[in-house]
C-alpha cells in the first residue's frame, strides 16, 4: 500500500482519532453482527500496545444530523468491550467542549467511543467547523474505515487534512486485497455480480470488462439485461430507464456476461409461496423471478471451478428466504469450494457466506460494500486520497 500507515506514526502518549466503520446491524439493542467491530481489532490493539489513547469514531445507519436514540452507538460499546477486553469508555457526544472536558476527565484507560457522528449535521457536510472540533479531540488521525471511505465526510476527509493522518491495518489489507486482483490478476478472472438494481452495477460492470474474463450475473438485475434482449420478465423487478444501457453492455461484453438460463419463481416474494423453475426465455406473465435456477448454479458453478481469481458482489436471489437461497448458496459452496484467490465484499453477500457458516473458506471478505464496488470500479475514494503517501511514494 502506498498510503502512509499507523506503524509509521509515533503514537506514544498521544490521543490517535481512528475512524472505523461500526456501521453494524442492531435489534432490539443488540450487535447481531460484529464483524466489522472484530476487523478493526488489530489497529486498536496496536495502539493500546504502543501506548497510544485511541478515541474511536464511527456513523451508524442514516440519522438525519441529529441526535436519533434508535442509532446511539451503546450497543456497539457493549460489543465492542467484550470484544477488546479492554474498557471502552463511550460518550454521549462526539465533538465540541464537553467532548474534550470528558477526554480531559478520562483515565486513559482502554479506549473512548464518541457518539455517531451522523449526529451531527457538519459530518455528512464535510463542514470544516465540526472536522476542526474533532481535531481538537486528538492529536494524530488514523482511518481505517474502508467501508465508508467512498464518502466525502469530515470524519473521513475533513479530519484528515487537518492532522497528520495514516491508515489502519483493516484499510491496508482490503487496498492490498483488492490491488491484487485489479493489477495482475491470475487467470481466469471470474466476476459475480448480483443484486437487485443494475443501475448500481453498470460502473463496476464497465470496469470488470476490462479485467475480467466472464462475469456472471444473478439477482434481480439480469431482468433488465433479459429485457433488453426482448425476453418476456413477467411480474420481475425492472429498471425500465436502464434497458438501453443494458443493452448497449450486453453487446459490448459478447460472451463475457454470462446470464442466467433459469430461474426460480413465483407470484409474491413470501417465504412460502408456491414456486417453480422456469427457462429464462419463457417467463410466465404474473410471476416474479425472485432466485436463479439449478442449471443456472451448474453453469456458473464451472466457470468458477476454473477460476483463478473471484471477485463475488451481490446474492444471486432473495436468499433471506429459504424458498429463494438455493442460488446465492449454491454460489457461496462454489466459491468456498475453489482454490482461486477470491474476494467477497458487500453487505448481503457477506452475510450469506456468514449465514452458511463459509467465512473462513473464502480468500478474503471485504467490509466494504459501496466502497469495494466503487474501488473495483477505478473511482478514487476520497477517504483513501486524502490520506498522505509514504514518505518516497
Ligand atoms: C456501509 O455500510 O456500506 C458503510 O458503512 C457506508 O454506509 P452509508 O452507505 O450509510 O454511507
Amino acid at each position: 500500500m502506498k498510503k502512509r500507515s499507523v506503524r509509521e506514526l509515533d503514537a506514544r502518549g498521544k490521543r490517535v482519532l481512528v475512524r472505523v466503520d461500526f456501521n453494524v446491524p442492531v435489534r432490539k439493542g443488540e450487535v447481531t453482527d460484529d464483524t466489522r467491530i472484530r476487523r478493526a481489532l488489530p489497529t486498536i490493539q496496536y495502539l493500546l500496545e504502543q501506548g497510544a489513547r485511541p478515541i474511536l469514531i464511527s456513523h451508524l445507519g442514516r440519522p438525519k444530523g441529529e441526535r436519533d436514540p434508535r442509532y446511539s452507538m451503546d450497543p456497539v460499546a457493549k460489543k465492542l468491550e467484550e470484544l477488546l477486553g479492554a474498557p471502552v469508555e463511550k460518550l454521549d457526544i462526539a465533538a465540541g467542549p464537553e467532548a474534550e472536558e470528558a477526554l480531559d476527565d478520562w483515565n486513559g484507560e482502554g479506549v473512548v467511543l464518541l457518539e455517531n457522528s451522523r449526529f451531527y449535521a457538519g459530518e455528512t457536510k464535510n463542514d470544516p467547523d465540526f472536522s476542526e472540533q474533532l481535531c481538537n479531540l486528538a492529536d494524530l488521525y488514523v482511518n481505517d474505515a474502508f467501508g465508508a471511505a467512498h464518502r466525502a465526510h469530515a470524519t473521513t476527509v475533513g479530519v484528515a487534512e487537518m492532522l497528520p493522518a495514516a491508515a489502519g491495518f483493516l484499510m491496508e489489507e482490503e487496498l492490498d486485497n483488492l490491488d491484487k486482483i485489479l493489477g495482475a490478476p491470475e487467470r481466469p478472472f471470474v466476476a459475480i455480480l448480483g443484486g437487485a438494481k443494475v443501475s448500481d452495477k453498470i460502473g463496476v460492470i464497465h470496469s470488470l470488462l476490462e479485467v475480467a474474463d466472464s462475469i456472471l450475473i444473478g439477482g434481480a438485475m439480469c431482468f433488465t439485461f433479459f429485457k433488453a434482449r426482448g425476453y418476456e420478465t413477467g411480474d420481475s423487478l425492472l429498471e425500465e430507464d436502464y434497458l438501453e444501457e443494458a443493452g448497449r453492455l450486453l453487446d459490448e461484453a459478447g460472451e463475457k456476461l454470462v446470464l442466467p438460463v433459469d430461474m426460480v419463481v413465483a407470484e409474491r416474494m413470501e417465504e412460502y409461496t408456491p414456486s417453480e423453475v422456469v427457462k429464462v426465455e419463457e417467463m410466465p406473465a404474473g410471476m416474479m423471478g425472485l432466485d436463479v435456477g439449478p442449471e443456472t448454479v451448474e453453469k456458473f458453478r464451472g466457470y468458477i471451478v476454473g477460476a483463478k481469481t473471484i471477485f463475488w458482489n451481490g446474492p444471486m436471489g432473495v436468499f433471506e428466504m429459504d424458498a429463494f437461497a438455493k442460488g446465492t448458496e449454491g454460489v457461496a459452496r462454489a466459491v468456498a469450494r475453489s482454490e482461486a484467490i477470491s474476494i467477497v465484499g458487500g453487505g448481503d453477500s457477506v452475510a450469506a457466506v456468514g449465514k452458511l457458516g463459509l467465512e473462513k473458506e473464502m480468500g478474503f471478505i471485504s467490509t466494504g460494500g459501496g466502497a469495494s464496488l466503487e474501488y473495483v470500479e477505478g473511482k478514487d475514494l476520497p477517504g483513501i486520497a486524502v490520506l498522505p503517501n509514504k514518505e518516497g511514494s
